[in-house]
């Protein structure tokens, strides 16, 4: 607990209007609603939203109570009335949700924004049910401001092992390059992704945040969505995974949470991000899908999970 209080110091907290330099690379540790109005106008170029989803889940005692439809509705059409000035005309904002707060929330962002798809993740992780089918996706709605965005396409393809390596009438490989761990080609990334699991015990992003991104999944849409130096916001930050991905990647970072407890725990990231900035599952400069993990270059990662470091 003392480490909790000795690093709150660093937060920030905001009570007046505030200039972009206050405020860059910091985490607010504030309600939303509260800080949004002192937060500078039209400065980010990537907008990452994981708010609570409509579901009752209790965040290290803040408890958020699924709602009535209408009533989320009008919860979360009130953060992005919020969260929507502060964004660049060129900018996006990803969305996640579950299947259910899907529905809720894709009219709002179709009047708010331009809809360029909704990306199915597939977890990997769920409960089985009786008489259902096992939930195991999430979806990521990629809705910019304009026409007029960035897509870095080259930054996120995705590295698959060729089964049947097919070659040329000349016998050169098609698409498809011979490495020391196997046969390896680059894809276009499409709107399924099956490649990142929510993150787990043994590995050392793993906090005990209840609802943690894994960093190869933010690491996707800011590396699409954004250009180093520019400015990533994140309204509901948990245990930092935005701006831990932004510094590792070079990008700035603005970031809010409630919970005093998490935004220490992102402190603490961002403090091991700089000693070890790679992400697992992304190196030499593409991701890589599951299972090639010994085809993989090799990077310095730290001894224990961060779940470890906050007992
Ligand atoms: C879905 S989680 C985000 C998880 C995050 N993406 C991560 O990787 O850790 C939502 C977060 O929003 C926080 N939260 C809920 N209401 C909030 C509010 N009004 N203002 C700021 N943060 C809030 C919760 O404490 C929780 O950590």
């Amino acid at each position: 607990m003392q480490e909790i209080s000795d690093l709150s110091i660093e937060l920030v907290y905001l009570m007046s209007d505030t200039s972009l330099k206050t405020i860059e690379n910091q985490i607010i540790h504030q309600d939303i609603f509260d800080a949004a109005p002192y937060l500078p106008i039209g400065f980010a170029e990537l907008l990452v939203l994981d708010p609570p989803y409509n579901l009752s889940k209790n965040y290290n005692g803040y408890l958020f109570k699924e709602k009535e439809k209408s009533e989320y509705q009008e919860w979360f059409a009130g953060v992005v009335r919020l969260v929507k000035p502060m964004l660049k005309p060129t900018a996006t904002v990803y969305v996640c949700s579950d299947w259910r707060t899907s529905v809720l929330i894709a009219p709002i962002l179709e009047k708010e924004f331009r809809i360029q798809n909704r990306i199915t993740w597939e977890r990997e992780k769920g409960r089985g049910a009786k008489s259902n089918w096992k939930n195991n996706t999430e979806d990521i709605w990629f809705c910019t401001v304009s026409e007029q965005y960035r897509f870095n396409l080259d930054a996120v393809k995705l590295k698959r092992k060729v089964i049947a390596p097919y070659r040329t009438e000349d016998g050169r490989p098609k698409d498809w390059q011979a490495e020391a761990g196997g046969n390896f080609r680059l894809t276009h990334p499409s709107n399924i992704w099956t490649d990142i699991t929510i993150p787990f015990w043994s590995m050392p992003e793993n906090t005990k945040h209840p609802t943690q991104k894994p960093e190869k999944l933010i690491a996707k849409l800011v590396l699409a969505s954004s250009n180093p130096g520019e400015m990533v916001l994140d309204p509901f930050l948990g245990s930092g995974t935005t701006a831990v991905v932004a510094k590792k990647l070079g990008r700035r970072f603005v970031g809010v949470e409630i919970n005093q407890e998490y935004c220490c725990w992102a402190l603490k990231r961002l403090a091991i991000a700089q000693e070890y900035p790679s992400i697992q599952g992304y190196a030499d400069g593409v991701f890589w899908e599951r299972n090639t993990l010994s085809a993989q270059p090799k990077d310095k990662k730290p001894s224990v999970a961060q779940t470890e470091l906050f007992l």
